[in-house]
């Protein structure tokens, strides 16, 4: 299964999305944990300095037409957001909205983050809403497919629309309250979005590491997963390059010689390897290792592209050439393993199935039959290894992960190449022209090849794209830390810089 989703690492709470394995996914959850941790740490040192806390935080549903479009439908369905109140300056002050995506949402999405950092410097009131048929803002039968046909980012977009009214009326504010909005990940694109399609109501945006292009053979993103593995900079070396692609040969080469049983053995599979379907999982789960490294490098995953450079380049004299790049990726597998306390390798290809073909709501953590199912319709985002450059196996094509769109959902897969045309169409892909949105990215983050890197054109209030040297996915959502590198700290800076910038010229506006 190669649907990963692309969260961003930051918080529980944030961000998050695009798929690929299942083992990429847990590599999130784990991100996440550890980030969650590092957040209430500081939450705690906080109440300690008696700044605000809890008590500011509230919890609020609002009633979503299910259907923005066509006002028959009456069906509605429970969306959940947070406020949190304690920095704003009644009543003139700032609102900051924070985007939810592929995942649920909670508290801290208004608690911490380099967005709140930024409130309590303007005394912005802090607003977070849950993306729709994400978290606990779904019907109990919303994952039936039938009803994923309301599960759209143009709907989306509308929730954060009629949000903006409800927050409005709830705190009595005008034209004098000017909103920006902030996402990472796919509620980046969303961010950037928003502030393109309804300038009237958003008045800047920061987009972190969003996709704004829709893609549907994503082969690119291996490509900067090669690139960043050779990266001295972030600990990787041509030798470190190398030997992941002499692992993934010697791999591919055993199963094909028939020595599965060895192989599963060795990866710790918890099935034997029968199907040749559960031989591509395996492989699909040894890339997840090597692509969530890269993409949360330096964010709290279990491995850094250091530590695993460092493992599969570790010479030793008991092994011939080519086996000794295989034995030292079973090294990698296992020190991941023993980091996350996983007993054993999933690769039931039909169990992978079972799980995405579940309807059964669960409240926390990602969607990723919802997200497969916005991949199909909207934006691709398939991260295959067909192309030359990518250094694991061909085995990962587009064909094995686009025939889940038919099967799970009845998207045939002829449909999906227009699906990408559209959203890029309507959006505006990597050209968006937009105005005062600042797109921040990381070189060694793979998702910065869809987003928007050069500054725009337009004379006033241009679009602005911040490049950071040697980050990974959304690394400027978090609030700063002592191990920061310059460059990340810089960026920070930089954004803190336009948004002051903007709040400043809309105050001049509203005079
Ligand atoms: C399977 O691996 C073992 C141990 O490395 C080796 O001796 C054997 O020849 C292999 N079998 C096949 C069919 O490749
Ligand atoms: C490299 O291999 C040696 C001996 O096999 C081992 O002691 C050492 O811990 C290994 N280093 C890494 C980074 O895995
Ligand atoms: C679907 O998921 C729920 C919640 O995770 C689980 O309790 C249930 O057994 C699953 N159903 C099937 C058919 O796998
Ligand atoms: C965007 O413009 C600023 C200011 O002119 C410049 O410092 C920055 O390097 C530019 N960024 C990119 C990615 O070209």
């Amino acid at each position: 299964m190669h649907l990963s989703t692309v969260r961003c690492a930051y918080l529980l709470i944030l961000i998050n999305f695009a798929y690929s394995g299942r083992v990429l996914t847990k590599m999130k959850e784990y991100v996440h944990r550890a980030q969650y941790q590092r957040a209430k740490e500081h939450l705690l040192m906080r109440a300690m300095s008696a700044k605000p806390h809890l008590n500011d935080v509230k919890e609020g549903v609002i009633y979503q037409s299910m259907d923005h479009v066509d006002r028959e439908v009456v069906e509605t369905f429970p969306q959940r957001y947070f406020v949190n109140e304690a920095y704003w300056e009644r009543p003139h002050g700032p609102v900051f909205l924070y985007i939810g995506g592929e995942a649920a949402i909670s508290m801290y999405s208004v608690m911490a983050g380099h967005h709140v950092d930024m409130a309590e410097e303007h005394g912005a009131l802090l607003v977070a809403l849950e993306h729709r048929f994400y978290g606990a803002s779904i019907n109990p039968d919303g994952l039936h497919t039938e009803k994923l046909r309301y599960l759209s980012s143009q709907h989306a977009l509308v929730d954060l629309v009629t949000f903006h009214k409800h927050i409005s009326e709830k705190y009595d504010l005008t034209h004098k309250n000017t909103w920006i909005s902030f996402g990472g990940s796919y509620p980046g694109a969303l961010s950037a979005w928003l502030r393109g399609k309804f300038p009237h109501l958003i008045y800047g945006a920061v987009a972190s590491s969003a996709p704004v292009k829709a893609k549907l053979d994503f082969s690119s993103y291996n490509k900067v997963v090669g690139e960043s593995l050779l990266d001295e900079a972030v600990g990787g070396s041509l030798k470190c390059l190398g030997a992941v692609w002499e692992a993934f040969a010697a791999v591919e080469a055993k199963l094909l010689g028939g020595n599965e049983t060895q192989v599963g053995k060795d990866f710790g599979s918890c099935q034997p390897l029968e199907e040749p379907e559960d031989q591509t999982e395996l492989i699909q789960s040894l890339a997840d290792i090597i692509m969530g490294t890269v993409q949360y490098d330096g964010e709290g995953a279990p491995l850094t592209i250091e530590k695993l450079c460092a493992i599969i380049t570790n010479k030793s004299e008991e092994f011939e050439e080519e086996e000794e790049a295989y034995e030292k990726l079973v090294k990698l597998v296992r020190v991941y393993q023993a980091m996350t306390g996983e007993p054993c390798m999933e690769t039931s290809h039909k169990l992978s199935i079972q799980e995405l073909s579940n309807t059964t709501v669960k409240p926390s953590g990602v969607g990723e039959r919802q997200w497969l199912f916005q991949t199909c319709n909207e934006f691709g985002y398939y991260q295959t290894c067909e192309d030359a450059s990518c250094p694991f196996s061909r085995l990962l094509t587009l064909q094995s992960q686009t025939e889940l769109c038919p099967l799970l959902f009845g998207v045939s897969q002829s449909s999906l190449p227009s699906n990408i045309v559209f959203t890029n169409h309507f959006y505006g892909g990597d050209h968006p022209e937009t105005h005062r949105v600042l797109y921040v990215n990381g070189d060694i983050d793979p998702w910065h090849e869809l987003s928007v890197l050069r500054n725009g054109t337009a004379r006033a209030d241009r679009d602005r794209a911040i490049f950071i040297d040697g980050t990974a996915h959304c690394a400027d959502m978090s609030s700063d830390k002592p191990e920061d590198p310059s460059t990340l700290k810089e960026a920070r800076r930089e954004i803190e810089m336009h948004v002051a910038k903007w709040l400043k010229s809309a105050a001049w506006e509203h005079l």
